[in-house]
C-alpha cells in the first residue's frame, strides 16, 4: 500500500512545487517592498512626507527618487548613493547606522524603487 503512495504523493506534488519555485522570486520582492514601506513609514515619512518641519532645509520628496538622474544633493541616483545616504546621514538628517540593519536598508530601497 504504501508503495504505491509513494509516486503517486510525488506526482501530485510536482505542479505545487512547480509553481512555489516559479513565484517565489516575485514573493520575496513583495514582501520586500511592503517591509520597506513599514520601515519608510516608521523612519522617514516624519520627515519626507511633512511640510513645516523646523528644519534649516526641507526633505526632498522621495517619490520617483530612482527615475531620475541625480539625488537633490547633485550625487548620482544609485542603490549604493542611496544606501550611503540611509546608512551615514546627510546635512540635518540623521544616520541610521544604529537603526536599520543591512536587510532593512535593502528592503527601503526596494520600497523606493517602486515609490512613484
Ligand atoms: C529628521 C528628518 C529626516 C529623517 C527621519 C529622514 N530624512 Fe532623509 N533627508 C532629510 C533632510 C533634511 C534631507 C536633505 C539634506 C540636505 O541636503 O542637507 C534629506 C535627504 C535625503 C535624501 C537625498 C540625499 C541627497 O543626496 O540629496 C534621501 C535619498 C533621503 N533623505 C532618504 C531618507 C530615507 C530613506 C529615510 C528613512 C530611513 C530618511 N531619509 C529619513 C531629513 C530626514
Amino acid at each position: 500500500m504504501s508503495r504505491h503512495l509513494v509516486p503517486y504523493v510525488r506526482w501530485s506534488w510536482l505542479p505545487v512545487v512547480a509553481a512555489m519555485l516559479a513565484m517565489c522570486p516575485t514573493c520575496t520582492d513583495q514582501e520586500a517592498r511592503r517591509r520597506g514601506e513599514e520601515l519608510f513609514q516608521q523612519h522617514c515619512a516624519i520627515c519626507h512626507e511633512a511640510s513645516n518641519l523646523d528644519l534649516k532645509k526641507q526633505p526632498p520628496k522621495l517619490e520617483g527618487l530612482f527615475q531620475s538622474k541625480t539625488l537633490p544633493s547633485g550625487a548620482p541616483v544609485t542603490d549604493d548613493q542611496v544606501r550611503k545616504t540611509i546608512i551615514n546621514g546627510v546635512g540635518t538628517m540623521p544616520a541610521f547606522d544604529q537603526r536599520l540593519s543591512t536587510e532593512d536598508v535593502n528592503d527601503l530601497l526596494a520600497y523606493l524603487h517602486e515609490l512613484k
